[in-house]
């Protein structure tokens, strides 16, 4: 690592990443590329996760779950069907991104979300009680992160939502997806992230900030 580079990782702060499948690693990857410093998780040993995490995403580093938390900013992406697995201990008081859906195809039917009116984040709030959730990454697919990813100014950058109750949460969040490479539009309340759950115009859209604020106001849920 060069000197340039140590200083942009002292100035970005540290990501832990829990779940280290397709989107945990797309994201681990952008965010060591803009100068994060990542610590990376699955339910397993850090050691079982060394060698694919070192081929996988190169810079970031494997740690044990409780480690990976105790980072600036969480990003949560494990199958949703397995949310109670994430301990809502070690998250206590972090700000906490959702990049998980509820999508019976994949997760199966699940009791805690079919038969619950409110958003999958809100759900996963309720479990994560004393941490800031803020639900953002779910309505992009993980092999569009990356070549989607542009620097801030570029002309029809593709944006992404953000939904969340507290403001300075959503404002740290709002900086982290800048730095990844989209713009970013506030979706509002937690409620509101099921504007862009599966299902919607949105999650299965690629949008730039105007078009992505259109087709948030036009949703049935506010915020
Ligand atoms: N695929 C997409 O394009 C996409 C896009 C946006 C959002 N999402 C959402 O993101 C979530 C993850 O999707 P994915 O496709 O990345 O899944 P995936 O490829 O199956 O990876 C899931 C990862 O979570 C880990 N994991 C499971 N339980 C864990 C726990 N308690 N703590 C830490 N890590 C745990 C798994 O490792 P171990 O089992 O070894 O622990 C695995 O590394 C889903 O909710 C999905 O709906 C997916």
């Amino acid at each position: 690592m060069d000197i340039g580079a140590q200083e942009h990782v002292a100035t970005r702060g540290t990501i832990g990443i829990l779940g280290a499948g397709r989107v945990g690693t797309a994201i681990a990857r952008l965010a060591v590329a803009a100068g994060y410093r990542v610590k990376i998780a699955t339910s397993k040993p850090a050691a079982d996760n060394a060698l694919i995490i070192e081929i996988v995403t190169p810079g970031a580093e494997a740690v044990d779950a409780p480690e990976a938390a105790d980072s600036d900013l969480v990003v949560v992406a494990v199958p949703l069907h397995k949310y109670k697995g994430v301990g809502a201990d070690m998250l206590a008081g972090k700000v906490v991104i959702d990049a998980m859906n509820y999508w019976s195809v994949t997760d199966g039917d699940i009791a805690d979300f079919e038969a619950d009116d409110r958003s999958s984040s809100e759900v996963v709030a309720a479990h994560l009680s004393a941490s800031r959730v803020v639900k953002s990454f779910n309505h992009i697919g993980y092999h569009e992160m990356e070549p989607d990813s542009a620097p801030t100014g570029t002309a029809d950058r593709r944006a992404l939502a953000l939904a969340g109750d507290d403001t300075d949460a959503k404002e740290q969040v709002a900086a982290f997806i800048d730095a990844l490479g989209f713009d970013v539009v506030d979706a509002g309340d937690l409620a509101a992230g099921r504007n862009y759950e599966p299902g919607t115009e949105v999650f299965n859209g690629r949008f730039n900030a105007g078009e992505l604020s259109t087709k948030l106001r036009g949703s049935l849920v506010s915020a």
